[in-house]
């Protein structure tokens, strides 16, 4: 099927490289003249396992094809996907204006059917306003359709969260864009769930709130086991195996980052608003999650008595494994506030430096996770990369100043920290009774 997608960041570039892999004909569109020349010499504008190999097949096999021509792809996709980016305002609502651009000049540009499709996540109604803008702009008697197809991409995990969903949701008005959009899917097998437009674009808002509200309420338990001495883990474990509430995403730690939660939590609270809902699940969502982070400076503070040119090495930056975005990324406030007390950072991220380094200035930048300990009173486990599961820690001890690990993600076993000598402080794993 020809399909072309518009926007080139990460939900359109791993969707157009994977549709082009499961046999597709894509054509991706971006205005960013810089970036289209580099995806062509494959050059990835961000870091994601896996896609520049993706994108480089593509390319080879001829499947995957690259423009700045919106009119080009309007030409060449039967189906369109809109994936341009959506920022928060001030007040938390979406920035819906380069939609609207797009959607103009794709309107004005079709001659033939088409299915115009929102994958970006937008707020409920946007399909409205679009079909609103072909109804008036697209030439009379062609025919267009506007559906919902919401992505649930992880960043780090883009490709096999596409390549294996739980689910896919489609929202659709018409016969013809259901069956042309089950047509695009029927390769990967997965469960459809065929909505309404409105619906399927609440489905996508309301299932980031609702994953951002489970981080923050284990955070919340895990403050209570940090106080009796109880573990976290195995709190989340024993509700876990309850089918009715899951294990995933209950992972208490230094609190949930990343561009996508904080704003489409702030999103949907902004719509409740505008419709006289005070969602205050959500209020208290995002409290809980600024205090999480707090609270990790607090009992690195607890641990060190003053912090005032204590010397502290964040393992760590991006907001969390295998990607280099540093978006609402947890280490950035944590550095910040720890440097307000005074504390000297040394910090190591496999990918996120180059960035890190223009956030986080009076920040020492090591070459590796050993040199970072060198000398230091603390070492914060940030980020659970894999490099960092297995860390030699007798050879940490030795370089570090004091052994004292505060452990952000509950990465390691505290016990065989404990046994090599160290200070151990995970997240909601009350320390042992003989070391209270
Ligand atoms: C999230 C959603 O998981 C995707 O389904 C969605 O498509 C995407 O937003 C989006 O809207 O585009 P992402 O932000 O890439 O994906 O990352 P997640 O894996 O969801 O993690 C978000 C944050 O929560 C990270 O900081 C992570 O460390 C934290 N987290 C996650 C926890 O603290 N505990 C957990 O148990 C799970």
């Amino acid at each position: 099927m020809n399909i072309s997608v518009i926007g080139s960041g990460h939900v359109g570039l791993v969707t157009g490289a994977c549709f082009a892999d499961l046999g597709h004909q894509v054509l991706m569109v971006d205005h960013d003249r810089k970036k289209i020349a580099a995806l062509k010499a494959s050059k990835m504008p961000f870091y994601e396992p896996g896609l520049e190999e993706l994108v480089h097949r593509g390319v080879e096999e001829d499947r995957l094809r690259f423009t700045t021509s919106t009119a080009e792809g309007v030409r060449h996709g039967t189906i369109i996907f809109l994936c341009v980016g959506t920022p928060a305002r001030p007040n938390g609502e979406a920035d819906l204006t380069a939609v609207e651009e797009v959607v103009r000049d794709v309107a004005q540009a079709v001659r033939e059917y088409r299915l115009i499709v929102e994958k970006s996540t937008v707020p409920v109604q946007t399909g409205e306003w679009i079909a609103r803008i072909c109804r008036g702009s697209v030439r009379r008697g062609v025919a267009c359709d506007v559906a919902s197809n919401p992505e649930f991409l992880r960043e780090g995990q883009g490709l096999q969260d596409f390549l294996h969903p739980d689910r896919i949701v489609l929202g659709v008005e018409s016969k013809r864009a259901k069956e042309l959009l089950l047509a695009l899917y029927k390769p990967l097998n997965a469960p459809a769930v065929v909505t309404d437009v409105k619906s399927a674009e609440l489905i996508k808002h309301a299932s980031n709130s609702f994953l951002a509200m489970k981080i923050s309420f284990i955070n919340s338990v895990a403050q209570i086991c940090e106080r009796v001495g109880a573990d976290v883990m195995q709190v989340a474990e024993g509700m876990g195996l309850d089918r009715r509430i899951g294990r995933a995403f209950l992972d208490a730690g230094v609190g949930y980052g990343g561009y996508w939660f904080s704003k489409d939590r702030g999103a949907v609270l902004r719509i409740a608003e505008k419709l006289g809902i005070d969602f205050q699940l959500l209020k208290a969502t995002a409290r809980v999650n600024a205090e999480q982070r707090q609270r990790l400076v607090k009992r690195v503070e607890e641990a060190l008595w003053n912090l005032n040119r204590k010397t502290i090495a964040v393992l760590g930056i991006s907001f969390k494994p295998d990607t280099d975005d540093l978006r609402d990324a947890p280490s950035i406030d944590i550095i910040r506030s720890l440097r307000q007390e005074g504390a000297v950072i040394r910090a190591f991220d496999p990918q996120a430096m180059a960035q890190a380094k223009a956030l986080l200035p009076g920040v020492t930048f090591c070459k590796s996770a050993y040199e970072a300990v060198r000398g230091a009173d603390c070492l914060i486990l940030m980020t659970e990369w894999n490099e960092f599961k297995e860390l030699e820690f007798a050879r940490i001890k030795k370089l570090m100043r004091q052994p004292l690990v505060v452990d952000g993600r509950n990465l390691y076993q505290p016990k065989t920290l404990q046994q090599l000598g160290f200070r151990y402080i995970g997240v909601g794993r009350g320390e042992p009774w003989d070391q209270r």
